[in-house]
């Protein structure tokens, strides 16, 4: 039995919970919060046996065989660093740090010392990826993907009342590209490779960060074009196009309803099979990496990820 050690205590921690209950093997043994307090209400919540507080006082716990680190994205860096120094497996939110050089780095680090170092990028391990995956063939020579993830955040009207809040704030690593954006570019990464190029515009809002924006990303013999918000919403799909066909997909992060319309020919719909919790698929990817699979190629793509949101963020806010 593998026993998880929690660290944060906002709703996305509460998922991962019930994700680790859905999967054979693992446990939530401990959580840790900064305050005490926060810590108990949280394990009870989740029904964990123990309480830390703070990283360090559930690292040097012995009941802890790998961590979760849910906690602000400017954070995650040092999280990583004590873990992996504590021999601990480590499981971290996407983004997984801030930058491709400081992920690279801790990767060598973990590599060096034997620890497994995972991002938890739930889209990487979702049944639906797989099935636009193995639908690709069907299309024949793609030539336009265009890939989407843009929901309005209750957040943001704490921006627009003058407040800074957490995931928009830009001293914590907090940017709409960084939680939202990233959902699209991790899935082009895993379904053609890194691109030649990338061109983003990104749309600044009060708190100091970029609320939504637009990339272009130049493959050879194709274009995809990448789109994210968290301060406005659509109603429109992701898609694939090639010479033979297009599919479209209901929500890339998680892909669940994919209709594929071959050339010539009426559309028809395909239900993916998977589980209602969508986080399921990394704690059972965090399972397999302690158990000794190579997770080498999960971590390319996070630094590939990570390498195009470097560029992209280098573009001035409009
Ligand atoms: N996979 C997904 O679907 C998904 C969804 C949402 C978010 N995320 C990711 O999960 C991570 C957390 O996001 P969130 O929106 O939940 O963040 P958040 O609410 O701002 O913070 C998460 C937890 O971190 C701790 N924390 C807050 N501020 C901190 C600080 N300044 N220093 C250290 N710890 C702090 C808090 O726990 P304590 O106060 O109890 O210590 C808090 O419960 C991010 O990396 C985000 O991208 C993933």
């Amino acid at each position: 039995m593998i026993r998880i050690g929690i660290v944060g205590t906002s709703s996305i921690s509460e998922r991962f919970a019930e994700a680790v209950d859905l999967v054979d093997g693992v446990v939530v043994s401990r959580v840790a919060s900064r305050d005490a307090d926060r810590a108990r209400a949280f394990a009870d919540a989740v029904g964990a046996p123990a309480t830390a507080t703070g990283v360090d006082d559930l690292l040097a716990a012995d009941d802890v065989d790998a961590v979760y680190l849910a906690s602000p994205n400017a954070v995650h860096a040092v999280q990583i660093s004590a873990a992996v120094d504590a021999g601990i497996p480590t499981l971290v939110e996407k983004p997984a740090v801030l930058s491709a050089a400081e992920w690279d780095a801790l990767v060598g680090h973990a590599r060096e010392r034997g620890v497994v170092l995972l991002e938890a990028m739930r889209t990487a391990y979702d049944p639906g990826l797989a099935a636009v995956g193995e639908l690709l063939p069907r299309l024949g020579t793609v030539r336009r993907v265009s890939l989407r993830y843009e929901k309005r955040s209750a957040r943001y009207d704490h921006v627009l009342a003058g407040e800074q809040t957490n995931i928009f704030d830009p001293a914590l690593g907090g940017s709409a590209l960084r939680d939202l954006g990233v959902y699209p570019l991790h899935a082009l990464v895993r379904l053609f490779g890194a691109p030649r190029a990338i061109h983003a515009a990104r749309v600044g809002i009060a708190s100091g960060t970029d609320g939504l924006g637009s990339a272009l990303a130049v493959y050879d013999g194709f274009v995809a074009d990448i789109a994210w918000s968290k301060i406005t919403d659509t109603a429109l799909p992701s898609e694939i196009q090639g010479e033979d066909g297009s599919l479209a997909i209901d929500a890339i992060d998680a892909p669940r309803r994919l209709t594929l319309t071959p050339r010539s020919e009426a559309p028809h719909g395909i239900a993916v099979d998977a589980p209602d919790n969508p986080m399921v698929g990394e704690v059972e990817r965090l399972r397999e990496a302690v158990e000794g699979a190579d997770i080498s190629d999960d971590q390319d793509v996070t630094s590939t990820t990570l390498r195009l949101v470097d560029e992209m963020l280098a573009t001035p806010l409009a």
